[in-house]
């Protein structure tokens, strides 16, 4: 089969795209546990760049096809897993095996979710990630009874979920991006509240609105000065929750008055962890409510075109330079 292939890992995101090489390999057979799917198609997240730098925390050994996540069907199965032959599924794929950049790939039966018929084939490429990721953190506003939550990366697509199960939900969302662009394109998709992270009285108007909407909860993707900005803006009692580690900064500017005096917290979300600490009962109900949702047309991530495997450092550049326009779908 054709498969994008990496031979090292380089921190310097031209030369790591450059690595990218498109190989002839075998398609491998599935172990006992695992099956063998046909790709339809594969997204490239955030992780999946910050993978090919070697700046994520999977580290795979080497060579190694990247790609966390995509979907397809179910073409060989091994002992246990005959029932799945022939099945539309999404994948995660985060084990030391090869990823999902290639014609076909292998998953082990337990990072896999068997579709309904009516999942649209690409939104299922981007299934097993970002609504889960959203899904995760609006649990913890939910929990905490926030009636505000504050998140930045705002453009992105795990945003875009957390906007949509927030307004489910009767809570207002303070989204902050970083273009000023992006300011107008959330406003005219209905965010009231959109702040542009560079504005001069920027923090002031953070402040301000996390005082007024008594936002409890923050989702930060970021890290650096940005994350200590969100969290000193927040009221007392409330959560930082990090998530994304986007300008590859540590968090800074954090005034320790809030944890001490003022009972602020920071935490961290990952959703291998959060799906693990769920049982499968859990697990599938959230998978058919999400995918309800996918088909109903409520929700939606969005795409803003696709590429092929020989094409692909080109497609990966265009979502580089613009990844609030959406992802981009590798197509075999
Ligand atoms: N912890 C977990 O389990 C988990 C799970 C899923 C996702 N994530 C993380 O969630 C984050 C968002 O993922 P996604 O798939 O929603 O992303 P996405 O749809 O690809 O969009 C990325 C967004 O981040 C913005 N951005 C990129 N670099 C930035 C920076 N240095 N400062 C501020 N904004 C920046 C982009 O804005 P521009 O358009 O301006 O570039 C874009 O709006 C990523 O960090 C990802 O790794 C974590």
């Amino acid at each position: 089969m054709k498969a994008i292939q990496i031979a090292t890992y380089n921190k310097n995101i031209i030369r790591a795209l450059l690595g990218l090489k498109t190989v002839e390999k075998s398609a491998g057979s599935p172990g006992d546990d695992e099956v063998l799917v046909k790709m339809h198609a594969a997204p490239c997240n955030p992780s999946d760049i910050a993978f090919i730098q070697g700046t994520y925390n999977i580290v795979k050994s080497l060579p190694a096809v990247p790609g966390f996540e995509g979907a397809g069907t179910v073409v060989e199965t091994g002992k246990n897993t005959g029932h799945l032959l022939g099945k539309k599924v999404s994948a995660f794929v985060q084990r030391d095996t090869d990823g999902t950049w290639a014609e076909f790939f292998v998953v082990h039966r337990d990072d896999l979710i068997v579709l309904k018929d009516e999942m649209d084939p690409d939104q299922a490429a981007c299934f097993t990630v970002n609504p889960f990721t959203a899904y995760g953190l609006m649990e913890i506003a939910l929990l905490r009874e926030s009636k505000a939550v504050v998140q930045n990366a705002a453009g992105g697509q795990v945003a875009a979920f957390v906007r949509l199960m927030a307004a489910e939900n009767g809570m207002e969302v303070i989204n902050i991006v970083r273009k000023k662009e992006s300011v107008d394109v959330l406003r005219q998709a209905g965010a009231r509240h959109v702040l542009y992270e560079n504005d001069e009285d920027f923090e002031q108007q953070l402040r301000g609105l996390c005082a007024e909407l008594q936002a409890t909860t923050a989702f930060d993707a970021v890290g650096g000065p940005l994350a200590g900005t969100i969290f000193n803006s927040l009221v007392p009692d409330a959560e930082l929750v990090i998530y994304g580690g986007l300008s590859g900064k540590p968090v800074e500017n954090l005034d320790v008055m809030g944890p001490i005096f003022q009972n602020k917290i920071i935490s961290g979300f990952n959703l291998i962890d959060w799906k693990n600490e769920l049982d499968a009962e859990d697990f599938e109900k959230i998978s058919g409510f999400l995918q309800d949702k996918f088909i109903g047309g409520t929700y939606k991530t969005k795409i803003q075109g696709s590429t092929t495997l020989d094409k692909i450092v080109k497609g990966l550049r265009g979502y580089i330079a613009n990844m609030s326009a959406g992802k981009i779908l590798i197509r075999p």
